[in-house]
């Protein structure tokens, strides 16, 4: 496992999932009954940018770095760029939130994460980021895995009705991922039917991917949406030209929510040739 989220941390994958992922909790927060997180593969939750990590390969600047300078963006962006501002009082952008700390500091007291770490160190790291929030819980061990131990989750006598599993992976054994994504789905929607359940992919070669929709379509969720994000056209399969969420069971009008910052993303990071896409692979009927 070689993969160290750092040097990515900010850069335009970055921010697209996180937009969404926002997006995804404030739904969640619409009513007050407690909802349930899992992140399956968290991180270290906190990402120094000043550091050498960072600084050797900056790819925070093009990514977290242009967005600031949106004018007047749509509510789902500023919602974003209010969240990462929690994590830099100072006014400058010395800190990335990674995707357990921007849930827990959306979250309310009622509402509760677990956050999975497989790599010692970021799991340490995580920890000590955590260790004074009895609302999360951090596990050093295989994301995947805690579908099957955590889900359906309970806390005493609650039994959550709803939540949200994010599967963000590193993607270094192409193909084993996808196998794995799509069970892990399948078992999310066995244990735990009104979930959503949203996954990140790369985009390399946009065509390589059509196996996984066909497969995540034909699991038993009411719906399936897809978002993307391609700073570049699909052309080379050695670079992240882009990246997409996909998303089942979203909640209502979140499509809504994410297409006006869809055009910002892409003006404010994209290349020439970038483009964005929003669609339903699957929707409910009526
Ligand atoms: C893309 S990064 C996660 C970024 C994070 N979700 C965010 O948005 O800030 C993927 C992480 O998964 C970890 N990882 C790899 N395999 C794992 C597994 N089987 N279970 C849990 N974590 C794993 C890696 O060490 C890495 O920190």
């Amino acid at each position: 496992m070689n993969y160290r989220h750092a040097f990515h941390a900010g850069n335009h994958a970055d921010v697209f999932k996180h937009v969404v992922l926002l997006a995804l909790i404030d739904a969640l927060m619409r009513k007050d009954t407690p909802f349930f997180a899992l992140d399956t593969h968290a991180g270290r939750g906190r990402y120094e940018l000043v550091g050498d990590e960072n600084g050797k390969n900056g790819e925070a600047a093009t990514g977290i770095g242009r967005l600031l300078a949106a004018s007047d963006p749509p509510y789902a962006v500023q919602r974003y760029l209010r969240a990462v501002a929690t994590d830099n009082p100072a006014g400058r952008l010395i800190a990335y939130p990674g995707s357990p700390l921007l849930i827990a500091q959306a979250m309310r007291t009622q509402d509760r994460l677990s956050a999975c770490e497989l790599q010692p160190e970021e799991a340490a790291a995580l920890k000590a980021l955590f260790a004074r929030d009895a609302r999360v819980n951090v596990h050093a061990s295989d994301g995947y895995a805690a579908i099957k131990a955590l889900l359906p989750p309970r806390r005493g006598d609650i039994r959550y009705a709803r939540g949200l599993v994010l599967i963000d992976p590193p993607y270094e054994a192409r193909n084993e991922e996808y196998p794995r994504i799509v069970a892990a789905l399948r078992e999310t929607l066995n244990r735990w039917p009104q979930a959503a359940a949203a996954v990140w992919y790369p985009i390399k070669q946009r065509r390589s991917l059509a196996p996984f929709f066909r497969q995540a379509a034909a699991l038993p969720a009411k719906s399936v949406l897809v978002a993307e994000l391609l700073i570049r056209p699909d052309d080379s399969p050695l670079r992240l030209n882009g990246s997409g969420m996909l998303i089942l069971n979203p909640s209502w009008q979140l499509d809504a929510a994410i297409a006006p910052a869809l055009p910002v993303l892409k003006k404010t990071m994209g290349e020439t040739g970038a483009s964005t896409r929003l669609e339903w692979l699957k929707q409910e009927a009526g």
